[in-house]
């Protein structure tokens, strides 16, 4: 199980979940409420699944491919541990994992 800890674009709101290996970030986060949309549902062709991943976390994720690359450049609050939550896959390995939501991006909860 990977502890995957949700951090809101204001840095304000925390929240942590427990998923299994093998399960995509950003089905996780809809799960749970978090505001990503994922509108092209992993097609890597809408951005709208953009979250900043923590920099340490981040050196541990298998590396974006180019077509991964290629969307971020056109998502808007990119940083340098910008990826794509519909294009990370929990692993074993993995014991934990901190995202943040990028800023601009509206809480659904509206918490
Ligand atoms: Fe569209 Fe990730 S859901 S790029």
């Amino acid at each position: 199980m990977t502890l995957v800890r949700f951090i809101s674009a204001d840095g304000d709101d925390e929240m942590e979940v427990r998923a299994p290996p093998g399960a995509r970030l950003l089905d996780v986060a809809q799960e749970v409420g978090q505001p990503l949309e994922g509108t092209c549902e992993g097609q890597m062709a809408c951005s709208t699944c953009h979250v900043i991943v923590d920099a340490a976390d981040f050196a541990r994720l298998p590396r974006a491919s180019e077509e991964e690359e290629d969307m971020l450049d056109l998502a808007s609050h990119v940083t340098r541990h910008s990826r794509l939550a519909c294009q990370i896959f929990l692993t074993e390995a993995l014991e934990s994992l901190t995202v943040r939501m990028p800023a601009g991006v509206r809480n659904m909860q509206g918490r």
